[in-house]
């Protein structure tokens, strides 16, 4: 039953108006329906509304109650075969939002209505083509117990009041047409945070935040981030809100991060709350790139949608896009890329490089659920930058006001808004357009020769792509490669120029190059390749120490540490090396002109699964050692320098989340994870102080995972305070139970499974079940990988108990089994036994059933 896309049809029949009722009830909801129908197709079409797990009280045609025989219902769909050509159409379903764990449609969390309804959980409320091409316009009334104060759904409050028998109601009215997935309903008891911004051209907006009573003052930096996300809209692109009012609400159990419903945006309540006390300063990084990221659906994503869900990388990529340009203007634009390259190679490149691999536009699934994925957003967001970086900013903006102005208020594709900029920067785009259709990863390679005698530079560039599952010959891409050259002592030779390579190899010939150069190419990680050069060490030791871009001098200091790990692992450690390394970072720690933030992103090395990607057959254990002995080696031969740092990025004072302080803590909190490489008595007194001290989570975090780290009595005695201090803060037992799951100690496995057992694990809860099962598979390679299969065994049971109730979320943990391709054989082997157990499993979701068949190949 796969979806294609090249079946796509348009909908038969227009939905002009849509009027719900909801009677909320917590185990027996009323929702009417109340749609009124204009047939756009063919005279026989039959009309088809989706509808799941409803039960259907009653159905008319103009008021006119259906016979039995008029209509046909079964477990996925409502069918009217001889539907009029204009009509309303009422219906009233009952539904159990109570016992819905699946988190899609109509549920409750924390005793509040709340509802999810992106990709296909509409169907679950009432029975509609919920498909993003079927706009309406929405009108909803709420009625429920008073002790449900606040009623809250899509666009502006019409009317509300009260009803008999302790009873009140709401009405809301949407004036923009949108399709099903942005419907949102909240009812509950609930805390409001209030404020109002005016637009560029003058209205005012009315903000909420609603959150669990309480918790108000934990929502103001996320109605602070919410301002500065108008505001840079505005500036950046142009762009203002269109509502009286904008409202987000928190709640506890959520599937994703966040929801970008017309006007009332949806949080997990991790990615809106955020105190000094209780969120560390990753969690403030990520609320502020979250709420933009949701505001700016309004225009990318609600304005103008999507067609269909092949095209669900032109609402995502984009958007992904553009908070990540929020959050470089916020916080710095080199930190910021170093953050989201990491990021993209963890997540996506692995993606690429398995059997999941598809492209950024894909052209079949099963469950659309399983694509929202690290290629659609992280992807789709590189090939955006990337064609900016081809037309230049302003007709990359030229094309973005086009495709603002011209797509308005429709359901578009992909195809529609990359026209958008060939027509604005008159220039042909056909080429480009194989990034969405190719999946994988490409691999560049640059070689350089010298003339000297010439004074000339010729660079040869190819490019090419592996196969991947359904793809096997790909074709070249135009890659935009930002290049600079440096002098050997450090001086600039030649600014940077993009060189477009668009053929699968060419040449390009710089004069009046005085001496030899040191090549700096993809500046700023221009595209999202896998590079390689015929750069020498010392080539590479000039860019850490002296380039201009700063991607790539830290990307410079990766690839040494990552060579030196990589060449241990093999059994030919290289100490002089390493010691080599060790003192150029001491010199780029001690640089007065970089920023805290660049420096701790200096000290970290490459992750364990980031250098398992660069084997055909990886060996955990062995990463793990060799990467532990170039940690001890920078922790011995630095140690004086670290702790200086460590002392002098205390701050003492006042809490401030900007990124200034937010750098100094990230470089103190590096300190100390490096220094607990070397666990002498002097480091040692210094963590426990570090730990003992802390007074906001950022830094307790920073002190807490050394001290699990050590193991024995510090471990049990920090686990031990810290769970008492916190065990009422749901969002902080989440990072008690986290920090646990990156346990590096032997033992770790064996913990983890005992704390599913802990009366504070909860696995209906997906930030919780996320924090200590996602965690420990995906960040705790040497103790996952485990020799027995134990590890792998584990992930198994949870998908599988998870799978019973909530399948979007169990299908979200097979990912680490997807690599067994990529491990050395004792290892892939057992991995790729348990995901043939998932698939064996009865009565297995389509969710995971598509992930794990598809993972094994
Ligand atoms: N549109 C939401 C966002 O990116 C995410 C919705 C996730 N839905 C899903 N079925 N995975 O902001
Ligand atoms: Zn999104």
């Amino acid at each position: 039953q796969a979806v294609n896309l090249a079946d796509y049809r348009p909908f038969p029949f227009a939905i002009e108006t849509t009027r719900l009722v909801f009677d909320l009830h917590p185990t027996r909801t009323r929702v009417s329906a109340e749609l009124s129908v204009r047939r756009t197709g063919g005279k026989n079409e039959p009309l088809v509304l989706n509808g799941e797990r409803l039960k259907l009280v009653s159905i008319a045609i103009d008021g006119r109650p259906l016979a039995a025989g008029e209509y046909g219902v079964d477990a996925e769909r409502l069918t009217i075969a001889e539907a009029p050509d204009a009509f309303v159409l009422t219906t009233e379903v009952e539904i159990d939002p109570s016992s819905n764990k699946a988190l899609m449609g109509l549920y409750m969390s924390g005793g509040r209505f709340c509802t999810q309804c992106e990709a296909e959980g509409f169907r679950t409320i009432t029975y509609f083509p919920d498909r993003p091409d079927v706009l309406s316009r929405y009108s909803v009334r709420i009625e429920a117990d008073g002790k449900f104060p606040h009623l809250l759904s899509n666009g502006n409050p019409v009317a509300s009041g009260s009803l008999d028998g302790g009873r009140h109601f709401a009405e809301w009215s949407d004036p923009f047409p949108k399709p099903s997935y942005l419907f949102a309903l909240v009812a509950g008891d609930l805390d409001v945070l209030a404020d109002k911004f005016i637009t560029m051209s003058g209205r005012e907006v009315a903000l909420r935040v609603f959150v669990d009573p309480g918790q108000a003052s934990r929502a103001a930096y996320a109605l602070d981030s919410l301002k500065r996300a108008m505001k840079w809209d505005e500036e950046a692109f142009g762009r203002e809100y269109d509502l009286d009012l904008f409202m987000i609400v928190a709640v506890r159990d959520f599937n994703f991060g966040a929801m970008e419903n017309k006007g009332l945006n949806i949080f997990n309540s991790s990615l809106l709350l955020a105190d000094p006390q209780t969120a560390t300063d990753l969690d403030y990084e990520r609320i502020e790139a979250v709420v933009a990221h949701e505001y700016f659906h309004n225009w990318t994503g609600n304005r103008i949608t999507c067609r269909d869900w092949f095209q669900l990388c032109l609402k995502e990529g984009f958007t992904v896009f553009r908070d990540q340009g929020l959050s470089a203007d916020m916080r710095g634009a080199a930190v910021q890329r170093i953050k989201d390259v990491r990021a993209l190679r963890a997540r996506q490149f692995a993606e690429d490089a398995g059997p999941l691999a598809h492209p950024v536009r894909p052209s079949s699934y099963l469950k659309i659920d399983n694509f929202y994925t690290a290629t659609i957003y992280e992807k789709g967001a590189e090939i955006i930058r990337m064609l900016k970086a081809i037309l230049g900013a302003p007709a990359f903006r030229k094309g973005c006001d086009l495709y603002f102005q011209r797509h308005d208020g429709e359901a578009t594709t992909v195809e529609a808004f990359i026209a958008c900029f060939a027509e604005a920067s008159g220039r042909d785009l056909s080429g480009f357009f194989g990034w969405y259709e190719q999946a994988g990863t490409p691999s560049v390679t640059i070689e350089t020769a010298y003339d000297a005698a010439a004074g000339a530079l010729t660079l040869t560039l190819t490019q090419s792509t592996s196969p991947t599952p359904g793809q096997p010959d790909k074709k070249p891409l135009p890659i935009p490669i930002a290049i600079g050259l440096l002098a050997a002592d450090g001086r600039v030779l030649r600014d940077t120029e993009i060189v477009l390579l668009d053929q699968a190899q060419m040449t390009v010939r710089w004069d009046s190059i005085p001496e030899p150069p040191v090549l700096s190419a993809l500046r700023g990680f221009s595209a999202p390749v896998n590079l390689s050069t015929d750069a020498r060490p010392s080539d590479r030791y000039v860019l850490f120490g002296s380039d201009t871009d700063l991607f790539n001098r830290w990307e410079a200091g990766q690839t040494l540490a990552r060579d030196l790990i990589l060449t241990r692992a093999a059994g030919a450690p290289d100490e002089v090396g390493e010691e080599r390394y060790a003192d150029a970072l001491g010199r780029a720690l001690v640089d007065d002109a970089a920023e805290p933030a660049f420096k701790a992103l200096l000290l970290a090395l490459p992750s364990e699964p980031d250098l398992a990607l660069m084997f055909e057959a990886a060996d955990p254990a062995a990463l793990h050692a060799a990467r532990d002995h170039l940690r001890t080696r920078i922790a011995v031969h630095l140690g004086d320098l670290l702790r200086r740092l460590h002392g002098e990025m205390q701050i003492n004072g006042e809490f401030s989340s900007d990124a200034a302080a937010a750098g100094r803590r990230a470089l103190r909190n590096a300190c100390a994870e490096a220094l607990s490489a070397d666990p002498h008595a002097e480091n040692l007194a210094r963590l426990l102080g570090h730990f003992g001290a802390a007074r906001n989570m950022t830094d307790m975090i920073g002190g807490l995972y050394p001290m699990v780290a050590m193991g024995g009595v510090p471990r049990e005695k920090a686990l031990e305070s810290f769970h008492h201090a916190w065990r009422t803060e749901p969002l902080v037992l989440d990072k008690w139970f986290a920090v646990q799951g990156r346990d590096p100690n032997p033992d770790a496995l064996e913990r983890v499974i005992a704390l599913t057992q802990h009366p504070d694990f909860e696995p209906t809860n997906p930030n919780r079940l996320r924090a200590l099962v996602s965690t420990f598979a995906n960040f705790n390679p040497a103790r996952f990988h485990d020799p027995s299969g134990a590890g792998y065994a584990f992930l198994a049971d949870e998908i599988l108990k998870v799978d019973a109730f909530n399948p979007m979320t169990a299908a979200r943990l097979v990912e680490p089994l997807g690599g067994w391709r990529r491990y050395k054989p004792e290892l892939g082997d057992l991995m790729r036994a348990q995901l043939e157990r998932i698939v064996a499993h009865p009565n297995l979701s389509k969710n995971v059933l598509e992930l794990a068949s598809k993972a094994l190949g």
